[in-house]
């Protein structure tokens, strides 16, 4: 396949399966000759990830204000942009990023209450345009990815410590965003047992495939 790459998104709540599932979705594409670069949000670069650290650290000596969290995150996101993304696009290779800016209209805006305009204001002027073409959500109810957060056995950072009514704001408003952008967005129902979760993904893709090639 040649020409510019394509911009794949995995999208969703804490614990539904986005970076296991990110494996599976970078062999699919591997396997069908595509360059896949495959990374994540915040983070993807050494100092995007240092901005990644700040959002995650619980640290509860200073908390940390709303708009200084969305602007971190569009901070990274201008970086990642710059130095992984587009070159990556540019180039021919496929972009595989595990959450982008769905996620900050779900976490910044669903689950904190900022203003969705303000949002789209940054992502304005950080993408300039730039959108995934295409996202696959993983969305299941909230208190069984918790369980499944709690099975991963490791300590919850700043996001994953908030109560069930964020995780609640934060699945609603990823469910809007995509019943918003439903030529975009493919929600995928992530409860189910891992390999039929893997076969609607599989089932999306080789759809997309079929609509780019
Ligand atoms: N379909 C599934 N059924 C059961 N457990 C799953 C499924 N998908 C992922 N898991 C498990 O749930 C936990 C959270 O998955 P993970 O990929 O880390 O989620 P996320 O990256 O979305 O937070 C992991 O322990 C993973 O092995
Ligand atoms: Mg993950």
């Amino acid at each position: 396949m040649s020409g510019r790459g394509r911009f794949i998104t995995l999208e969703g709540g804490e614990g539904v399966g986005k970076t296991t599932n990110l494996d599976w979705v970078a062999k699919w594409l591997t396997t069908r000759g595509v360059e896949v670069v495959r990374t994540r949000e915040p983070g993807g670069t050494p100092r995007a990830e240092a901005i990644r650290e700040l959002l995650l650290d619980p640290c509860q000596s200073e908390p940390l204000n709303a708009d200084a969290e969305l602007l971190l995150v569009f901070a990274a996101r201008a970086q990642h942009l710059a130095q992984v993304i587009r070159p990556a696009l540019e180039r021919g290779a496929w972009v595989l990023c595990d959450r982008f800016t769905d996620a900050t209209f779900a976490y910044q805006g669903g689950g904190r209450g900022l203003d969705h305009h303000r949002i789209a204001l940054l992502e304005g002027l950080v993408q300039q345009g730039l959108q995934p073409d295409l996202t696959l959500l993983l969305d299941m109810p909230t208190h069984v990815a918790q369980q499944r957060v709690d099975s991963r056995g490791q300590q919850r950072d700043r996001f994953e410590q908030e109560q069930n009514a964020f995780f609640q704001a934060v699945r609603d408003a990823y469910l809007v965003r995509a019943a918003q952008a439903p030529e975009r967005i493919a929600v995928i129902d992530a409860s189910q047992p891992l390999a039929d979760v893997q076969q609607a993904l599989g089932e999306q893709l080789s759809h997309q495939l079929t609509e780019w090639l």
